[in-house]
């Protein structure tokens, strides 16, 4: 399995025992920030957890002329597509040439109105989960894979409806994304990501210059809590630091995000309790003898948080009422696929997909014949250096700088639950502009949310998991629809 890498402590979840019989090595989002959360607890864990800090002089070497690339990257049709009216392009941008580092990207231009619409960067998190794995191909993206790992159907509420949308696999090591230095692959973190996250956009805009002017947004779930905010932060800092807009930077939206470790560990626990999938006994002895602000945490805490984990990680505490997955690989031929209900296996099809040489050749990716797989996360990361203890600093500066700032979540998330999200945006002490109210789409309750002064937008999204996209696609639509367009949320019921 390559699982046990030095530096981490793997949580005992079920589906790491259930993947060992098959062959796939994958790993799951939430597998890999618990991971970090763990080893971040630890004693001596030697994560660097001090505020996070912009990278200030970026090696003018890494931005290179881009031009006719372009055209290189043009996907013409991915094997078993259905014919689409909008533009694909996929390639390889390079954050480092003299280490050998390129960042692979997917862009699936706007259905219509691209030059309209805004650009969206999304981010999935992990750290060293892939964008391709989960935000392209099972959250957000034009397509999804048909069970048979060969074939895709279109996905009616991709948000390429609303925007021009790029994926980006980072850091160094994640899905396509390599170094041909491979010591990179153990000194990746925070900061490294943030400046060759960075780097990429500098250059991927060079390549594409029709986008420069465009509205920019970075939207990004999980451990995206601390990519997204730390991009806008250094895109800020060198906007401000060359006093010219290097890149058009509006709003950032993140959701079930990782946002301050405090609150986020806390509110989870509070979460499975009021979830009825820890004892209030043991809840009860969380919060006496966990103190989630040490920098490790007590023998006693210890205890207890591993008894509550043995009664959390039996189900999908990524999607609390989600059906499991009993037929761990592809199927021979496709089965009828549903957008509504999220078919839990969905993993493994993209993953028979995404290895596929015809279909790396359609993507212009693996151009370096990569001695490892693709996988939805990183099996070759073996280290995070530094992480931040919170990212609350960064969503100030980003208020107080005009951006837009939305933090949204999936209320059937049991991994970074609402509970968490809240405790987080409490410790903001920010007074409330919009008070709580329930949002509506298509007739029904999208979910609630409340506005806070300064303009941060809270909104839950009534069951969705923690890919909020995946298990509420309509919903979520809805969602970045509004984020994009600046518009509140509809608090009246109006039947579309
Ligand atoms: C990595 O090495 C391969 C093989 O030498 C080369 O083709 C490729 O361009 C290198 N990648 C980067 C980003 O320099
Ligand atoms: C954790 O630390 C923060 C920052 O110092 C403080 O505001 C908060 O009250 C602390 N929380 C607890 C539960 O001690
Ligand atoms: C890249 O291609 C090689 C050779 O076809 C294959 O063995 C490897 O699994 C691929 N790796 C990735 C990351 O796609």
């Amino acid at each position: 399995m390559g699982i046990q890498l030095a530096g981490f402590v793997l949580l005992k979840i079920l589906i790491v025992a259930s993947l060992v019989e098959y062959s796939i090595q994958a790993k799951t989002q939430t597998e890999a920030l618990s991971r970090l959360h763990e080893s971040k607890f630890r004693e001596n864990s030697g994560t660097d957890t001090n505020s996070f800090e912009a990278i200030q002089d970026i090696d003018a070497t890494k931005f290179h002329p881009q031009d006719g690339l372009k055209e290189g990257d043009r996907i013409y049709a991915l094997p078993g597509q259905p014919k689409v009216e909008f533009s694909q392009y996929g390639g390889y941008v390079t954050v480092d040439k003299s280490a050998g580092r390129a960042f692979y990207y997917y862009f699936a231009e706007a259905q219509h109105s691209k030059e309209k619409l805004p650009l969206l960067l999304w981010l999935n998190g992990g750290p060293g989960c892939s964008s391709l794995a989960y935000g392209a191909m099972q959250e957000l993206g034009p397509f999804r894979v048909y069970s048979d790992g060969k074939g895709l159907y279109k996905n009616r509420y991709s948000w390429n409806y609303a925007a021009n949308v790029l994926f980006l696999e980072s850091p160094a090591g994640v899905g396509y994304s390599y170094s041909n230095t491979t010591s990179d692959y153990d000194n990746n973190g925070d900061r490294k990501t943030a400046e060759d996250n960075y780097v990429f956009l500098v250059n991927w805009l060079e390549r594409f210059p029709e986008y420069k002017d465009t509205d920019f947004y970075i939207s990004g779930e999980s451990y995206a809590g601390h990519y997204v905010p730390q991009l806008a932060h250094t895109i800020l800092y060198h906007n401000q630091k060359a006093k010219k807009t290097i890149i058009n930077l509006k709003g950032i939206l993140i959701g079930n995000a990782v946002i301050n470790d405090e609150t986020d560990s806390r509110g989870m626990y509070d979460y499975w309790e009021t979830h009825a999938i820890i004892s209030p006994e043991v809840a009860k002895d969380i919060r006496t003898y966990c103190d989630f602000n040490a920098t490790t945490l007590s023998p006693k805490c210890n205890a207890v948080t591993g008894k509550a984990n043995e009664d959390a990680y039996v189900i999908d505490i990524y999607s609390l009422y989600a059906p499991d997955c009993f037929h761990e690989s592809t199927t021979a031929r496709p089965k009828k696929p549903s957008l509504i209900n999220f078919d839990p296996c969905s993993d493994y099809y993209v993953y028979a997909f995404l290895n596929r040489p015809e279909v790396q050749e359609a993507l212009h990716a693996n151009v370096t014949k990569l001695t490892h797989d693709w996988e939805p996360c990183s099996d070759i990361i073996t280290k995070w250096l530094d992480s931040p203890t919170t990212i609350i600093p960064l969503l100030r500066e980003f208020m107080a700088s005009g951006l837009r700032v939305w933090v949204f979540s999936g209320d059937t998330d049991g991994r970074v639950p609402v509970t968490s999200t809240l405790y987080s945006i409490n410790a903001m002490k920010l007074p409330i502009k919009t008070e709580w109210h329930p949002w509506y789409n298509s007739g029904e309750v999208g979910g609630y949310t409340q506005v806070y002064e300064g303009d941060l937008t809270f909104a839950t999204v009534r069951g969705a998991g923690h890919q909020v996209p995946t298990y509420q696609p309509l919903r979520a639509l809805a969602l970045v629809m509004h984020f994009l367009g600046g518009t509140p949320l509809p608090n009246t019921q109006t039947r579309t």
